[in-house]
């Protein structure tokens, strides 16, 4: 039997590369490659880039320069390494990676993963091989059976893809070119992806997606179905304990999203829902299409629903144009919603988007300025928000050991890892925690009720879809 070859794989940008990166694994795997964690003494590396600023677009050419480091004394060793670019970057520089770096041999975009064993044959005979193209077939169609569209269980949650791609073209953001047009994969699929993970271990699951409440897949009834009839419908699979959907837009909160936050308790009261701005004239500018009123309805109707919901949010600081009037306005908009945490990035300009040839720039130094003064505030509302839960008893879904001994972590509602002292038998109940202390972003408590024995409502062996 020959050994097997060893993958090192490294992602950058979002939860859908972490996703991607999963699949290349599973996909890999099958070919007979096995994990490491290092990629000196790699057979093949992945790096799976993002595109979505410049500093995590160039940090692939700097990586690139360390790996011909790597490559070289692998071959004065006898020993071949394969170098593959995977994801944004390589979906918008195709071709360029490798001229840029020859040490690549591989190029492959976000929608061509299922074909790497090829991809890696092809540079095996030829030197190199690039494929980006957006293929014309039903994307998530392409997997045969029995190979599943889902990763396999990698613990007590996973990410499931449910749509891919955007349609809105904010004048900032690569994601529309490099992700390509906006598609919903059917509701079946996606049904016994979660049900094949539950079996697996897993109890909780995270809906994924560039624009994830823009979710309109083929339901078995043949209609198209809102994100909020699939939450409904997920919800009722056995072991599923709960469920969360990342990244929303404002503009794609319709009401079968706000009757499952009302009616479905596995649904996670947490949602991340970016703004990028609180002054109305940036956000006509970055084609938001939705003013700073439209979101605070918006927030308002969530709230509406269900009292103890809490937002995050991302900032963009010094989009061209931007004022310190219109600044002010995002610190009256975050002061006014009160938020458990959000991110926030100094506008960077990105190759062929339309915001890129705007002329008005602001200084460097007015948006080092104006990031510190909104990272001071959002710091200040989620430590608040951290420090609320102290006396309080909440629901943590315990998934791991900690690093200090017989200590177990497990997350609340809002993503807060909460630590307490027991048995790793709790690993994957949801269990009442009475917080104690604050340290750093981690709460520390006590179990408020005993464990109970054995695994929780889950151990099923059969299921009607
Ligand atoms: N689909 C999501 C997020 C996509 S990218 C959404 O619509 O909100 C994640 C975040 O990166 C964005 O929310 C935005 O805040 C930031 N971002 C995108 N392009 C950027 C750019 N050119 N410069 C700085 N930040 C950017
Ligand atoms: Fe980018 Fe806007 Fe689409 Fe989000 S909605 S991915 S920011 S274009
Ligand atoms: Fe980055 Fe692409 Fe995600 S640009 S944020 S990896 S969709």
């Amino acid at each position: 039997m020959k050994p097997p070859r060893k993958l090192h794989i490294k992602s950058y940008g979002c939860q859908m590369n972490v996703y991607d990166a999963q699949r290349m694994v599973d996909t890999l795997t099958g070919e007979g490659f096995v994990e490491t964690t290092s990629a000196d003494d790699a057979d093949l590396v992945i790096l799976n880039t993002c595109h979505i600023r410049e500093k995590a677009s160039e940090k692939v050419y700097s990586e690139l320069g360390r790996l011909r480091a790597a490559k070289a004394e692998a071959a004065q060793n006898g020993r071949q390494m394969s170098i593959a670019v995977a994801g944004c970057v390589a979906q918008a520089e195709g071709e360029e990676i490798i001229r840029r770096a020859p040490v690549v041999d591989v190029v492959v975009g976000p929608q061509s993963y299922h074909h790497l064993p090829q991809l890696l044959a092809r540079a095996n005979s030829d030197g190199r091989a690039i494929e980006t193209e957006f293929p014309l077939q039903d994307k998530f169609g392409f997997l045969p059976p029995p190979r599943p569209d889902a990763i396999r269980a990698r613990g007590i949650s996973s990410f499931v893809t449910v749509q891919e791609g955007c349609d809105k073209f904010c004048t900032f953001c690569v994601v529309p070119y490099t992700r390509g047009a906006e598609v919903s994969r059917p509701v079946k699929r996606i049904i016994d992806d979660v049900m094949r993970l539950a079996d697996n271990g897993v109890r909780e699951i995270t809906l994924i997606g560039q624009n994830v409440n823009a979710y309109h897949g083929e339901g078995p009834d043949g209609q198209s179905w809102p994100l909020g009839k699939l939450l409904h419908r997920l919800a009722e699979i056995p072991g599923i304990v709960r469920l969360r959907y990342s990244t929303s837009h404002p503009r794609d909160v319709d009401d079968s999203l706000l009757e499952a936050h009302r009616d479905v308790p596995a649904l996670m009261p947490f949602v991340h829902l970016p703004v990028q701005s609180g002054s109305d004239r940036i956000l006509a500018a970055m084609n938001r299409k939705h003013t700073a009123g439209d979101y605070r309805k918006t927030i308002d109707r969530f709230r509406a629903v269900r009292q103890d919901i809490a937002f995050s949010s991302d900032f963009i600081v010094g989009f061209p144009g931007e004022t310190e009037e219109d600044f002010s306005a995002t610190l009256a908009l975050v002061a006014q919603i009160g938020y458990a945490g959000a991110y926030s990035f100094k506008y960077s300009p990105r190759p062929g988007t339309p915001a890129a040839d705007i002329k008005e720039t602001v200084s460097a130094q007015d948006m080092d300025k104006r990031l510190v003064r909104l990272q001071e505030l959002i710091d200040s509302q989620q430590s608040a928000f951290n420090m609320a839960a102290i006396g309080n008893t909440v629901d943590v879904l315990f998934e791991r050991a900690a690093r200090n001994p017989g200590q177990i972590v497990g997350r609340t509602a809002y993503l807060q890892p909460a630590h307490v002292m027991a048995s790793p038998d709790i690993i994957s109940q949801v269990l009442p925690v009475r917080i104690e202390s604050l340290e750093r972003y981690s709460l520390l408590g006590e179990l408020a009720a005993p464990a109970h024995a054995g695994r929780p409502a889950s151990s099923h062996m059969t299921h009607g879809a």
